[in-house]
């Protein structure tokens, strides 16, 4: 018996003749696949899934001062916009049809601190663009992160002592964030810090406080991957994290896993669930959706935007084509939507075609 790679050939799936399928070997015709492929309009027509702008969500970048605009190096296209910039690309976002923002804020490293207690002021950056926009773009959706990083001078999105980040004394922090922005007027409260319970933690004190109509969304199956490096740029925790996160986020090596994380955040009270980063674990997307059945999101974050856009400005893909393939890959998937910097562009491009 010839065995190998370790195992006998036998065992191996066998795929039916490629050349006949039932309907055509009892005529012994040949099965033309691509007779439904021949022209654009039969394509169109029999194409199973597709992208619209209802799809997306735009994340946002905030910083300090008046007017301004400072470009991410390392995310082309992508820039930290002052509060009044942030609410010109909401209006862009309606304009767009693009339903919802994300909002995260490059916090002044003078205010960084071990406890990340910046997270905590009801004035913080995106409180204030929280306010912003809903005076002003009232029928966009925002849509926060509750996490410290971008607060606390060691760059974890937890309390760390001695080496260790704390589960239970960060979640109770985690939960007036929460509260703090759900005063602002944030609509979706998106816990992206992987602490155990922090769902259950933070539904409990936004009802006891009234705000029953505030929504979680959980970052629920979120790896630690390093994908995540141009938006540490972004929110200038690249320099100061000490160490890894992977003490909290899960091991990119695990499947099973990620189905329990996400059992808990819906049984905790998440509304949606996302799975994160988006391309490398479109297996994850997929098993989640097919076993929850649960509004399902995915991120295609900063790594996965940055590596798009560097090939696309060498010439060696098409960014555009590359851009709507990588998007359409998460409708397939079994996506509800996708949190990606290529938002407004693909909006744009899907309102012209
Ligand atoms: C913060 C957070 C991160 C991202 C979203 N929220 C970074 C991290 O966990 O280190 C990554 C998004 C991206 O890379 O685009 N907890």
């Amino acid at each position: 018996m010839a065995v190998k790679f370790g195992r006998p050939l036998e065992s191996r799936v066998r795929f039916a003749p490629a050349e006949k399928d039932a309907h055509t070997a009892r005529l012994d015709l040949p099965t033309r696949l691509r007779r439904n492929r021949r022209a654009d309009w039969a394509r169109r027509m029999l194409r199973e899934h597709t992208l619209t702008t209802d799809d997306l969500i735009w994340p946002l970048f905030a910083m300090d001062g008046r007017n301004a605009r400072a470009p991410v190096p390392s995310m082309p296209g992508v820039e930290r916009l002052s509060v009044d910039q942030i609410v010109r690309e909401a209006e862009r976002a309606a304009k767009l049809t693009i339903p919802c923002v994300a909002l995260f804020p490059y916090t002044d490293p003078a205010l960084r601190d071990e406890e990340g207690s910046e997270a905590l002021n009801p004035d913080n950056l995106v409180c204030q663009a929280i306010r912003a926009i809903k005076k002003e773009v009232p029928e966009v959706g925002i849509l926060c992160d509750v996490a410290l990083d971008p607060y606390t001078s060691h760059g974890h999105d937890g309390l760390l002592h001695e080496g260790e980040i704390l589960n239970d004394e960060t979640v109770q922090v985690l939960v007036k964030q929460a509260l703090v922005q759900a005063e602002a007027g944030c609509d979706i409260i998106a816990p992206s810090d992987m602490m155990d319970g922090r769902v259950g933690a933070i539904r409990k004190a936004l009802d006891a406080a009234n705000f029953v109509d505030v929504s979680i969304m959980a970052y629920a199956a979120k790896y630690a991957s390093a994908f995540y490096g141009p938006f540490r740029d972004a929110v200038g925790s690249a320099k100061t994290l000490s160490g890894d996160k992977r003490t909290y986020q899960m091991d990119p090596a695990n499947t099973d896993e990620a189905l329990r994380e996400v059992a808990l955040d819906i049984e905790e009270g998440a509304d949606m669930v996302m799975v994160k980063p988006g391309l490398p674990y479109l297996d994850i997307v997929s098993r989640v959706k097919e076993t929850f059945g649960m509004p399902t999101f995915a991120y295609q974050v900063s790594g996965e935007y940055a590596m798009i856009m560097a090939a696309a400005q060498n010439s060696w893909l098409d960014g555009e084509r590359a851009m709507l393939e990588s998007l359409i890959a998460f409708k397939r998937a079994g996506a509800d939507g996708v949190l990606t910097y290529f938002a407004p562009r693909v909006a744009e491009k899907l309102k012209k075609a």
